[in-house]
């Protein structure tokens, strides 16, 4: 079944950008948000010229209240079937740190986990009263084993999964679905500075591609690469010493990332 009305956080910019423009044709509604005007708009410009009908809404992710309040509003104005919390960030350890930046440790946890749970929150309700629907979160392969690299971001990713995971349940009961998205490496502006092999990458339409083939069959966890998923879930199964003597010599460089301050209201 293919969604007619659809809400992606984080569109204005790689993953869910690309999914917008995946789903973009006549017929279909999409509801932009992200925090840079100029690129949510360019999105939905793109989307409109595919034939869907498009909307920016420059929110934060982290603003509860606000973006509690806009969710509300564009439900009830165009019944949404479709949610994703896809806005994300990414922090991490340049080479030969020890210890994350604490503020960027806080920034990434109030996008990636408290932003997810602002996003899907709100969504519960109105979704179980009409009994149909997907609720997705975008989670990571990062989230399948600690990597030396980016503790904090895979703290976040875990924690997104497991949240996933707990929901879908009950959901299920009252007609509507929880898909988790498991991506590994996608070119996008999130990883472009990130130094380290990307076994597998791909592109983001590629992977768009993949995300909305799962959530049209209402798949819970659409996994991929699936090569690097079971090479990972390997590691997870080899004796943890053993995989943490090895993975703290590899040449990683994560840019640490400090989040700019909440949009202006
Ligand atoms: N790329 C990968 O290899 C990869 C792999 C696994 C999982 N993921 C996950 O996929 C998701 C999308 O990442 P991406 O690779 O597409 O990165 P991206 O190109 O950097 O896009 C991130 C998006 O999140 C939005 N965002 C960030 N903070 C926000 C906030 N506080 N409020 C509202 N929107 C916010 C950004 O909007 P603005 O720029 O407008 O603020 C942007 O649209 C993330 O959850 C990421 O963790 C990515």
């Amino acid at each position: 079944m293919t969604h007619r009305a659809i809400l992606i956080t984080g569109a204005s910019s790689g993953i869910g950008r690309a999914l917008a423009l995946e789903y973009a044709a006549p017929g279909v509604t999409l509801h932009l948000v992200g925090r840079d005007a100029a690129r949510l708009e360019e999105t939905a410009a793109a989307a409109r010229a595919k034939g869907a009908q498009a909307q920016a809404h420059r929110l934060d992710v982290r603003d509860r209240a606000g973006l509690g309040a806009a969710l509300a509003a564009i439900d009830a104005q165009t019944p949404l079937d479709l949610v994703v919390a896809n806005a994300g960030v990414t922090t991490g350890l340049p080479a030969g740190a020890l210890a994350e930046d604490p503020e960027a440790v806080r920034g990434i946890i109030a996008i990636n986990l408290l932003g997810a749970l602002n996003t899907i929150e709100p969504m519960i309700e109105p979704f179980c009263a009409r009994g149909r629907g997907v609720l997705a979160l975008t989670g990571s392969l990062a989230a399948l084993r600690g990597l030396p690299y980016s503790p904090a971001y895979c703290a976040t990713k875990a924690a997104v999964h497991l949240y996933a995971e707990s929901l879908r349940g009950k959901l299920r009961q009252r007609g509507v679905k929880v898909s988790l998205i498991v991506p590994g490496f996608v070119h996008t502006p999130l990883n472009a500075d990130l130094v380290s092999l990307k076994p597998l990458a791909m592109s983001d339409a590629r992977a768009a591609r993949i995300i909305r083939r799962g959530l049209d069959r209402g798949r819970p966890t659409i996994v991929f690469p699936r090569l690097l998923y079971w090479g990972i879930r390997l590691l997870t199964v080899l004796p943890a010493g053993l995989v943490d003597y090895f993975m703290v010599r590899q040449h990683v460089d994560v840019p640490v990332t400090r989040e700019r301050e909440a949009l202006d209201r």
